[in-house]
């Protein structure tokens, strides 16, 4: 990677330096009362039974000699609390349309075994249910997400799992719950309801959705509290989906709508994980920051229908999507994390801090082992990918107000085609520290930004960057440290403004104390 070069000129007593690379970035403070709250749930992740997912991943059995709780990895706990995830989507996916809830509760040698039909054709055993999903989110400290079954379910079966968690009356499910050994209700908000219902789902129209799911929200009532119920939402640039469901369905029955969008450069020809050539990597890039655009529409689409944006728009499958890696099983899209990955996070990430007045909520996909993973394990091994890193340094915009910004960048050109370099958001926390996310993905030149404070006046600033060598680097079992955040000192005040020099392919994020 190349470094940017400032020439500094010396001419009457005046300096000034003339770069060969130019970003600029106002923020506009303001007294922030109207910016929306970035909300945490933004920063939430999807575990699907899928490949090792949840099995190997999450979860080994009490029995294991893996260290666990509960039968849930000890070294996953602590790095997920350390991550702060804030909600987790559970238990797919195409795999939640096959999911019959009842299989997973109860002695776990009664509990059937099932074929996973989508992913591998594995056998599902069913030890990890209902009971073990809910403790592990305790144990995590993240608020559950349970995507219920409309494609190949019943409402009956659905407003029962609604009530088997969440009611604490006299009822057979409550009854049941408790016969299984949990006397407390859980409390469970965000359900789904289904999942990609216009493919894997279920293959139905737009229309035929919507009233399915009027039907089925009408009967899934959370005895213990609220419910917020999520809309199978569209893929990628469906937006008559989205038109349809929030034109159809009374806004009283519907809490948020879904969208998925993988960066991918083609079904059929997605390129390696980790041995990617730069065009590959601006091809993945161009992808993964059409989000910027598909939420932009969407939403306008929800403020034609909503326009006090109680809808929120949940983005509740992202990242990226590759070939898997040779010799694993290719149902269980196992995909090594590169710096590339870190570039997808962190500009994703701004994106829905920047749309956070309809964007509520995203989940990555997924946490473990599975597609833009978090976390990797290799039996008792598990490694920290770019993707945690940026996940973690990031949290810091975790329910803090959001501060709208302007930003005019250089662009990252490959051949004819061209990207903007940076990406930015920015928030004030509870504390009123202010934080400034930013992201190079220009691979081959550092870049010069000046940031206007606006009425921010810092008295100190401090910083952590993620980067590495080559966009190809990532984390394996025997390096497994390869790649981590370090102290960032490319920041500087001058006469009120932010100076910063950002290498090449980095992430960046700055305090403002
Ligand atoms: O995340 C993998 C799969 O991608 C999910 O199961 C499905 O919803 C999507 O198509």
């Amino acid at each position: 990677m190349k470094l940017s070069t400032c020439l500094t000129l010396f001419f009457f007593g005046l300096t000034a330096s003339i770069c060969n690379a130019q970003t600029t970035i106002q923020l506009h403070s303001g007294d922030g009362s109207k910016n929306p709250v970035i909300s945490k749930y933004i920063y939430s992740h999807f575990a699907e039974h899928l490949g090792n997912g949840i099995y190997g991943g999450f979860y080994v059995g009490d029995t294991s000699t893996i260290p666990n709780t509960n039968g849930v990895r000890n070294d996953v706990i602590a790095a997920l609390r350390k991550m702060k995830i804030p909600a987790l989507r559970w238990p797919g996916g195409c795999f939640a349309d096959t999911y019959h809830w009842k299989d997973g509760i109860g002695p776990k040698d009664k509990r059937p075994e099932i074929v996973n039909k989508w992913w591998g054709g594995v056998t599902e055993d069913n030890s990890f249910g209902t009971h073990e999903f809910l403790n592990m989110c305790e144990l995590l400290g993240a608020e559950p997400y349970i995507s219920g079954n409309v494609g190949s379910g019943t409402v009956q079966e659905l407003a029962d799992w609604v009530q088997y968690i969440s009611s604490d009356n006299k009822n057979p499910m409550s009854a049941l719950r408790k016969e299984n050994g949990r006397d407390k209700p859980w409390n469970v908000s965000f359900w789904g309801v289904g999942n990609e219902a216009w493919g894997c789902g279920g293959n139905m129209t737009a229309d035929y959705y919507a009233n399915e799911f009027r039907k089925y929200s009408t009967f899934m009532a959370n005895s213990g509290g609220k419910i917020f119920r999520i809309a199978s939402g569209a893929s990628d640039a469906d937006y008559n989906w989205t038109e349809t469901l929030m034109k159809n369905i009374p806004h009283n029955l519907i809490e948020g709508v879904a969208l998925h969008h993988y960066a991918i450069i083609d079904w059929g020809n997605k390129g390696p994980a980790i041995n990617f050539t730069e065009k590959q990597y601006f091809q993945i890039m161009q992808s993964a920051m059409r989000m910027e655009e598909l939420v932009t529409k969407h939403s306008a689409i929800m403020d034609k229908y909503d326009p006090n944006k109680k809808i929120a728009l949940v983005v509740d499958e992202w990242g990226g999507w590759y070939d898997v890696e040779a010799g694993t099983n290719p149902g269980f899209l196992y995909q090594q994390n590169t710096i590339r990955d870190a570039m997808i996070a962190g500009t994703t990430l701004n994106t829905f801090n920047n749309h956070s007045d309809r964007v509520r909520m995203a989940n990555l996909a997924q946490c473990i082992n599975v597609l833009q993973a978090v976390i990797l394990t290799d039996k008792a091994k598990m490694i920290l990918t770019p993707t945690y890193y940026v996940m973690e340094m990031y949290n810091v915009h975790q329910d803090a107000t959001l501060i709208p910004l302007t930003i005019k960048t250089d662009d990252y050109t490959l051949g004819t085609d061209k990207l903007p370099a940076i990406s930015a958001s920015a928030s004030k926390d509870k504390a009123g520290v202010v934080h400034i996310s930013l992201v190079n993905i220009n691979p081959n030149k550092a870049e010069q930004i000046t940031i206007n404070l606006g009425d921010i006046k810092p008295a100190q600033i401090t910083g952590r960057i993620l980067t590495s060598a080559k966009l190809q680097d990532y984390n394996s079992f025997t390096d497994p440290d390869k790649i981590k955040p370090a102290p960032f000192k490319g920041a500087a005040l001058k006469n009120g403004d932010l100076n910063i020099t950002m290498p090449a392919a980095s992430v960046v994020v700055l305090a403002l104390n």
